[in-house]
């Protein structure tokens, strides 16, 4: 393997051959561009003639953010051009690279068939042409493809020898979409694969402008590189998503602390470690089960591919769960999913985890409205009518009883606990990639989120809604830390709002309740108790209405309240805290004696 050496500026300066890209989607659009801004004369070529006028014109065929602007300065600068026929195009050039799709197959494989379609034109153009030509995949491919099938389609198609006649290399592109034209313009490497010197030599050159570190390996293992990158980074992806769902059953844990504490470590690295709901997206899901399908062919399996493949299918599942233990049953429920593109800044919903968890909720028996600042028309493609679409964000909550974030959009990102308490039937927020401050929401809201551990900040108790109507002098409310109550609201800090007026408003309620005549003072807030959290909370009703031989009611039959029984608590709360338990328990007496 062999390190390329860094660029010169006398190498920047010789004349750059000049490139045809065959395939103009996102890879093939930015790279045309790209090459272009930095003055290579560069044709496009598609078989999609709408694309090729866009492009003429100086429009880009696809959205990416800069790419525009750069497509209508490098066609106004004549640097990027584009030819109707593959003929001219490569003709014209001279360095053709391919970027064409290779999707997959049902077994995971990937269909060559556009690469192959695409090898045997360009080697009927070069079976005219006298010079010799540099043949270039761009496109995400299996290692042995170059060598076995571009390789021998070329040169059965043009009669001429690959490595005499013309060059053949891979170079693979590791372009996120969203951030492609920063991508390709600060990559932090290039990868350079090739089996003979020209080749190197040509696509060294064409780089030659880039100061990043340039790897020159051979076909194969450029080939694999790629997949290896997407593997990679996926498995980091899923890796936090599984000690998220770990940290979801660890009191007080939070999986964002936890991954800035490995991050920090620099044999890990902080990037792609941001836990969440899924990961999606045309490219990962299509690379590992083409490598692993290539791997069983070769008489391996990839336990670590199958792992990350497992993990990611899970987490629709935790997001759902986690809707559940807000607000109970999902059924005719209306739920709201904020996000639909499988990542922020694009309209692409190809593999996008929302897709999955819509599809639940529907299972569920939800009534789902969605909403996406990009991706709506897409997601009318798949969703059609078994959804509601919202036109904004606050629309899409309004009258909701759950929302779950499901894409990091920064729209979102600006929603405040007041603007779901203002607009939802029940305030409840699923946190799917955690961009809200837990205990900013938590307080105000029922709110849970990925990797955020049972605490004080999500708690299935929190849904509880009773009152315990004892056989002594007290009835006890019992409450979640926000909820119309009356009109009045149970802020946290319950003691210092709890005045007169609040008093009259739960007495008038609580009669309305029980049918009983409440007298001055009878009734307590057990929210207002100074020693309250979710599971002491939900310690204290229980053992309340154990030692006060009261029974539990419910307050409000919509909200499904779910009473726990002291011995079911330690389970469904999954931790053992038996300490904590007993502990409070002797506080709660010590306490209750002085009420
Ligand atoms: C990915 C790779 O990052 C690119 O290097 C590669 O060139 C490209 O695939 C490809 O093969 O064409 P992309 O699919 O655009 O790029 O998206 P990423 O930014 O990598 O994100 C992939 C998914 O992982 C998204 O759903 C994103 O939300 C999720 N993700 C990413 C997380 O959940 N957490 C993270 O920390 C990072």
């Amino acid at each position: 393997m062999l390190t390329a050496k860094g660029s010169s500026e006398e190498e920047t300066h010789l004349k750059m051959p000049r490139i045809s890209i065959f395939g103009l989607g996102y890879v093939g659009t930015v790279y045309a561009a790209g090459f272009a801004s930095k003055n290579i004369e560069v044709i496009g070529f598609d078989i999609d003639e709408k694309k090729l006028k866009l492009l003429a014109s100086g429009i880009s065929p696809i959205y990416e953010p800069g790419l525009s602007e750069l497509v209508k300065d490098c066609v106004h600068k004549d640097l990027l051009k584009t030819f109707s026929t593959a003929e001219d195009a490569v003709l014209n050039s001279d360095v053709t690279f391919i970027t064409v799709g290779t999707p997959s197959n049902s077994d995971g494989s990937i269909d060559l068939k556009y690469i192959t379609e695409t090898s045997r034109v360009i080697g009927e153009v070069l079976k005219k042409k006298d010079r010799w030509h540099l043949v270039t995949v761009k496109s995400t491919v299996i290692p042995g493809t170059t060598e076995k099938v571009v390789k021998k389609i070329v040169e059965a198609a043009s009669g001429k020898i690959a490595y005499k006649h013309f060059g053949l290399g891979v170079n693979p592109e590791f372009l996120r979409e969203g951030s492609a034209v920063e991508d390709f313009m600060t990559p932090d490497r290039i990868v350079i694969g090739v089996s003979d010197e020209k080749s190197k030599v040509e696509l060294e050159r064409i780089y030659s402008g880039f100061s990043c570190p340039k790897l020159v390996t051979n076909i194969r293992t450029a080939e694999l590189i790629k997949y290896v990158n997407n593997a990679f980074l996926a498995a980091k992806v899923s890796f936090i998503n599984m000690i998220a769902n770990l940290c979801q059953k660890i009191p007080n844990c939070d999986v964002t602390a936890v991954a800035e504490g490995i991050g920090l470590d620099k044999r890990i690295g902080k990037h792609f470690l941001r836990a969440g709901a899924g990961w999606g997206g045309s490219c990962w899901l299509k690379d590992l089960n083409a490598l692993n399908n290539f791997a069983r062919k070769n008489g391996l399996t990839l336990p670590l591919i199958d792992a990350t493949l497992q993990v990611n299918d899970m987490q629709p599942f935790v997001m759902v769960e986690l809707a559940r233990q807000l607000i109970g049953s999902l059924s005719n429920r209306r739920v709201v999913v904020l996000g639909l593109a499988f990542k922020p800044n694009t309209d692409d919903m190809r593999e996008a985890i929302s897709i999955k968890i819509v599809n639940m909720l529907l299972n569920e028996g939800a009534e789902v409205k969605v909403y996406d600042p990009a991706a709506i028309s897409n997601a009318k493609e798949i969703f059609r009518d078994s959804v509601n679409y919202a036109s904004s964000a606050n629309d899409c909550i309004r009258n909701a009883d759950c929302a779950l974030i499901v894409t990091e959009w920064d729209e979102f990102k600006s929603l405040k606990p007041e603007d779901f308490v203002r607009h939802m039937r029940i305030p409840a927020v699923v946190d799917g990639r955690r961009i809200f401050i837990p205990q900013a929401f938590s307080s105000k809201l029922r709110f849970a989120a990925i990797g955020l551990g049972a605490n004080e900040y999500f708690n299935p108790a929190l849904a509880v809604n009773a009152m315990i109507v004892s056989d002594s002098e007290k009835i006890l409310l019992v409450r979640r830390t926000i909820e119309p109550f009356n009109g009045l609201w149970s802020l946290p800090g319950g003691f210092v709002e709890y005045d007169e007026t609040v008093e009259e408003a739960l007495t008038r309620e609580v009669e309305e309740e029980t049918g009983l005549k409440i007298r001055p003072k009878q009734i307590f807030d057990v929210f207002s108790h100074p020693l309250r959290s979710p599971v002491k909370h939900v310690v204290t009703i229980c053992y309340l209405a154990d030692v006060l031989g009261g029974s539990l009611k419910s307050s409000n039959e919509s909200l499904e309240a779910r009473f726990f029984s002291a011995s079911e608590i330690p389970t469904r709360l999954a931790f053992d805290h038996h300490e904590i338990v007993e502990k409070y328990m002797k506080l709660q007496r010590e306490y209750w004696k002085t009420c």
